[in-house]
């Protein structure tokens, strides 16, 4: 990030021309350079558009690809629809979450993981599923997606990761 968090804001309120009415153009701008929405940068955008902060959570609460928190390296998505409710969803997200110290929606605290719960994503013939980035697991149990989860944090995955 070249820029500082004001000249940021400068950039992207140049960029059209001061226009409110591209608010979530502006947006996704914001979030292409930070990974998620910062408070302290919406703060700035409602100064500098003269609109009030609450027009601009509603727009970034509204669509679900816009995130207010700094997001995970890793992506956990865990499906809580009925199927896979019934074979045990909850006790995996239990046992994530206890792991990790987080709750769902959260990131943890080295940043390596977000986990979120979704409604059915169209697999229940795979239930329970478990999405890790684009990867999907089935049949997931708690212990097999702490295995995934703790193969993924291992220090040999992240130089992994580095080296890319
Ligand atoms: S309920 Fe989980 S894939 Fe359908």
């Amino acid at each position: 990030m070249a820029e500082t968090k004001h000249e940021l804001i400068e950039t992207i309120v140049e960029r059209y021309a001061g226009d409110d009415g591209m608010l979530i153009p502006m947006l996704q701008d914001l979030q292409s350079d930070h990974g998620y929405l910062p408070a302290d940068e919406l703060e700035a955008l409602s100064t500098r558009l003269g609109i009030p902060l609450s027009r601009i959570y509603s727009v970034a609460m509204f669509y679900s690809s816009f995130r207010l928190a700094p997001q995970g390296a890793h992506e956990v998505t865990l499906c809580m629809g009925t199927v896979c409710h019934l074979k045990g969803a909850a006790r995996i997200s239990k046992a994530i979450c206890e792991e990790y110290s987080i709750e769902p929606g959260e990131t943890t605290a080295d940043r390596l993981f977000t986990l979120q719960g979704v409604n059915c994503v169209g697999a229940c013939a795979l239930a329970p599923v478990m999405i890790v980035d684009k990867t999907y697991y089935d049949g997931v149990t708690p212990d097999s997606a702490l295995k995934i989860l703790a193969k993924l944090s291992s220090p040999e995955a992240q130089d992994e990761e580095r080296a890319q």
